[in-house]
């Protein structure tokens, strides 16, 4: 079955509040926007298209799915409503040979195996038009499915045109859509909607009836799959109920959580057994933690790899890098973006880490700045040692060989090389490259002046 995806994202989202600056669709959810949750389920059913259509103002929706390369985008000009914005996608869709597949970008709760079984029900009952819908708790400002005597679905209310005995109803729109061809083109039919002033997509079922072609709704899933997102509140429940889906499947499989409840992981994060979570832990991104792993309190980590056996101490951040088994992080360590720290490496108290390689075994236990830099294993970095890595123009590289050791309080400024087994003594400015196995020294001579202080204090009483 050939499948094209439109996802649509071009709304204007005044019910979230939060001002024009953030499309609705970005909304963060466990550290990803609400939109790549939809975009993660429609790509697992690798449709041969997929068109996410967005507002004109809004290519900053775009920018924050460069990542996913399998996606089209396509404008709308003006938020005239839900059929609206499937037309404005028509252009990029071009030529299909298939079911067009349309969802709301606000249904973060989507899963590819959901999307797949309403695909299979459309099909096996060959409609032109299939429409998933759901119970929902409360139907508040949800679309109501109305059904007639044969139990088959005419149509959609929205709920600010519902009477009241079809407010009543708890069936409603969840806003997933499959539509053929036939069904496809009577959306140039659409009206306008009086009362919004919007065009409707979901018009479209009573209209495909009304054309003698076979449409209908169908119940495949729950309020924890299809909830639609509009305001603040709603994206909480979405992420919280995101949240305990993510924690009890990994529970299931060994990992272990002291305080379920304070701990935020991805669901896309993967976590091997037997791995300690303490409270407080953010795990964002397509994160993978190893077996046998402790996470102290109030961590977070995103976008990251980290083997098996790590320890990252209290209020640690990993950005975007890689961690080798039996290293150790932290507490109080900034591990930032395109780093990896090998294995055995220990990384203490207020050290940061950008952009560099530490390699197995190396120390930096304490107050650093290692950034732009390959440092060799075996190295042991003192305390507040600095990488001088920015000229005010241009970042430079620091290279550390093998076993090199660097003393307390030096800076190195970059490009610079401390080759093999060099040692580097405390409280120096490295400037130059230091030769293997030598000693680089760059402080002035201590200078001790014999009775000084003695002399110092008769002066004062003198005077
Ligand atoms: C919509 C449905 C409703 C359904 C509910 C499920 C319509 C008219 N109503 O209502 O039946 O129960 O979803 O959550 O479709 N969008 C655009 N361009 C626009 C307007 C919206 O791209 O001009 C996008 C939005 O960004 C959003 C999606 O379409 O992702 C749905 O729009 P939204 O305003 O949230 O519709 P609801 O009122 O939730
Ligand atoms: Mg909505």
């Amino acid at each position: 079955m050939n499948v094209y995806a439109v996802i649509l994202a071009a709304g204007s989202g005044t019910r979230m509040k939060t001002g024009k600056c953030l499309p609705k669709v970005l909304h963060p959810m466990l550290g990803s926007p609400m939109i790549e949750f939809v975009v993660r389920a429609v790509s697992a059913i690798k449709p041969k298209k997929t068109v996410v259509v967005i507002g004109k103002d809004h290519q900053i929706i775009r920018e924050s799915l460069k990542n996913w390369k399998n996606l089209e985008f396509a404008f709308q000009q003006k938020p005239l409503g839900t059929a609206n914005a499937l037309s404005a996608s028509l252009g990029t869709l071009g030529d299909i040979n298939g079911t067009v597949l349309v969802l709301n970008g606000d249904m973060p709760l989507v899963s590819a195996p959901t999307l797949k079984k309403f695909l299979s029900l459309h099909k096996k009952y060959g409609n032109s038009l299939s429409v998933a819908s759901f119970i929902a708790k409360d139907p508040f400002a949800y679309g109501r499915i109305l059904r007639g005597k044969d139990g088959k679905a005419v149509k959609i209310v929205e709920s600010l045109d519902a009477d009241k005995t079809e407010l009543e109803l708890k069936e409603v729109n969840s806003g997933l859509y499959a539509i053929e061809q036939s069904a496809l083109k009577l959306i140039k039919k659409i009206k306008k909607n009086p009362k919004k002033g919007e065009y409707y997509i979901t018009d479209l079922l009573e209209l495909a009836l009304k054309h003698g072609l076979r449409a209908d709704a169908y119940t495949v899933g729950d309020e924890s799959e299809f909830a639609g997102v509009n305001t603040l509140t709603e994206l909480n429940s979405a992420q919280e109920i995101l949240r305990q889906k993510a924690i009890a499947s990994l529970i299931k499989k060994g990992v272990i959580f002291i305080d379920a409840g304070s701990t935020f992981v991805h669901p896309s994060a993967q976590i091997g057994s037997g791995t300690v979570i303490y409270p407080n832990v953010f795990i964002e991104g397509e994160t993978s933690i190893g077996s046998g792993c402790k996470i102290y309190p109030n961590s977070r980590i995103v976008c990251s790899t980290i083997a098996n056996n790590v320890v990252i101490k209290d209020c640690s951040i990993i950005e975007d890098s890689v961690i080798g088994e039996s290293a150790q992080v932290g507490p109080f360590a900034h591990i930032r973006p395109g780093s990896l720290i090998s294995s055995g490496a220990k990384i203490g108290n207020f050290v940061e880490i950008k952009n560099s390689v530490i390699g197995s075994g190396t120390k930096a236990m304490h107050l650093s700045y290692i950034g732009d830099a390959e440092v060799g294993s075996g190295v042991n970095i003192g305390a507040g040692t600095i990488t001088c890595n920015y000229d005010g123009q241009k970042k430079h590289k620091t290279i550390i060989e093998d076993n090199v050791f660097i003393g307390s309080d030096s800076q190195l400024i970059a490009p610079v090389r401390v080759k093999m087994g060099a040692y580097v003594g405390a409280g120096s400015t490295i400037t130059k490259d230091v030769p293997e196995n030598s000693l680089a020294l760059s402080r002035t001579r201590q200078e001790n002046i014999p009775g000084w202080a003695g002399r110092r204090k008769t002066k004062g009483k003198g005077k």
